[in-house]
């Protein structure tokens, strides 16, 4: 560590501004916290000569289309080949890309007919290669980090963010440090950082503490965040609002249900829903929904109790661990975005939780537990004509089944809370079964199944 100085390269742009979503003063350049110098606030990238340039609707979506058949990596790349409304990359040789996005949507007959809601869609971001939708901001990031020289990237993390910064740092030839809250993350997105070769810290705090240390370190070290208070990550992130409307052929469903924890994913989709309405790629707006696990839900208790003016922190408890957020960053980015599209936000419980984590799961589909709550939510949101039965609805799956396998064998085992809940959830549960090696055993098994 000691070739780190303080004298970190500037963070440089093109075709974008950065701008402050408190008091809108717009520069050239950031700092390393993303955060305006006048009055503190977040920083969001902004594209001023959208304004003078008149974009080909019909063109741009035909562009886009044509580069799935090119073989050069950035069109290969689900996100860069929506480039045209990303910042603009000098290098593009440059561009750190494990071929994310491009993910898929599929129907969900089974959970359809538990919702009431025919037309129900999931959109799979747990399909990314590193098995979430960081991935996609992820490409965005690492490599203004790259082209910008750093040798060092860092994040907080429950453990997805974590896993693909490590990946795409290692593909870009950069080094990354990894602070993640100890034994509050699942194993698996754990391995993932160490085989990629992050320096990977375990800290004896929770997830906003790990991002808050994070915080003075960038102040202090040439370390470049890749937490989404970093900015560039929510513009690869956008890519999945975009993706999603080419898949509906452009004709947007009613409504878009995605997780909130730190809230970077839910504005990253709503700016791309604000900014394909302005450049008139949708006719319409979809409403954008946020759920969060009843254990870490400030963004339900910031809107309900005070109208989405002040955070109101909680201390988070979920077993849902990516979403284990009291304190999340992008919450006023989030909240302005849930007000210009229409959308709610609901919270949902943990017995909850793990029963849509099951349901998916029976689609043949599955997901981890964080990317469940939108089902959840969805049933409660149903239940408050929110969601009309005939409305198209999406539920955005942030992350793949195998990122939280205790998970699912605890639940199946029926030792997931070690409560009277685990009760609650018997007929969903499918544990396994020790037998004797003997084909009367398996035959009489087969038989009882048969009967359920
Ligand atoms: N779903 C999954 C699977 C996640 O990993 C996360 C966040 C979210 C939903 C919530 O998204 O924070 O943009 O509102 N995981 C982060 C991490 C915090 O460190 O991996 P958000």
């Amino acid at each position: 560590m000691s070739s780190l100085t303080p004298s970190a390269p500037p963070v440089r742009f093109l075709n974008y501004q950065f701008r402050c979503i408190g008091c809108a003063h717009a520069t050239e350049s950031a700092g390393q916290d993303f955060r305006c110098a006048d009055c503190g606030d977040l920083l969001e990238i902004t594209y001023p000569h959208w304004k003078d340039a008149k974009l080909d609707g019909a063109q741009v979506k035909f562009i886009w289309q044509d580069r799935k058949i090119s073989s050069n990596p950035v069109d290969l790349s689900g996100v860069w080949r929506f480039r045209d409304v990303l910042p603009v990359i000098d290098k593009e040789e440059q561009t750190v890309t494990l071929r994310e996005g491009n993910t898929p949507v599929y129907e969900l007959p089974h959970c359809a007919r538990i919702t009431g809601v025919p037309r129900l869609f999931a959109k799979h971001q747990g399909m990314n290669p590193t098995g979430s939708f960081k991935d996609t901001g992820m490409t965005v990031a690492a490599t203004f980090a790259r082209m910008s020289g750093f040798r060092w990237v860092a994040c907080a993390s429950t453990g997805n963010t974590s896993a693909s910064m490590a990946a795409y740092a290692a593909r870009g030839g950069m080094r990354s440090l990894v602070l993640v809250p100890e034994g509050k993350i699942s194993w698996s997105k754990l391995s993932q950082a160490l085989d990629y070769g992050a320096v990977t810290c375990q800290l004896r705090t929770d997830f906003d503490g790990c991002l808050k240390l994070l915080q003075q370190l960038v102040k202090q070290a040439p370390v470049y965040q890749l937490n989404s208070i970093n900015p560039f990550r929510l513009e690869g992130q956008k890519t999945l609002a975009i993706e999603l409307m080419e898949q509906f052929e452009w004709r947007p469903p009613d409504h878009i249900i995605v997780p909130g924890g730190n809230l970077g994913n839910s504005s990253a989709i709503g700016k791309a829903l604000l900014e394909m309405k302005e450049l008139g790629l949708i006719p319409r707006l979809p409403k954008l929904s946020v759920i969060q696990a009843e254990g870490a839900n400030a963004l339900v208790r910031t809107l309900r109790e005070n109208g989405g003016k002040q955070l109101i922190s909680v201390a988070a408890e979920t077993r849902a661990t990516a979403i284990r957020i009291g304190n999340p960053a992008s919450w006023k980015k989030a909240a302005r975005v849930l007000e210009a599209t229409g959308g709610a936000c609901e919270q949902v419980s943990e017995v909850e939780i793990a029963q849509a984590k099951a349901e998916i799961g029976a689609e043949g589909i599955g997901c981890e537990p964080a990317s469940a709550v939108t089902l959840a939510g969805l049933k409660k949101l149903v239940a408050q004509e929110f969601v009309k039965p005939d409305e198209t609805v999406v539920l955005v799956l942030t992350g793949n089944l195998l990122k939280d396998p205790d998970y699912t064998i605890e639940f199946h085992r029926g030792d997931l809370f070690g409560d009277e809940r685990d009760g609650e959830l018997k007929s969903l549960r499918r544990p396994p079964i020790a037998l004797e090696a003997s084909l009367d055993a398996v035959m009489r098994t087969l038989e009882e199944a048969e009967r359920f």
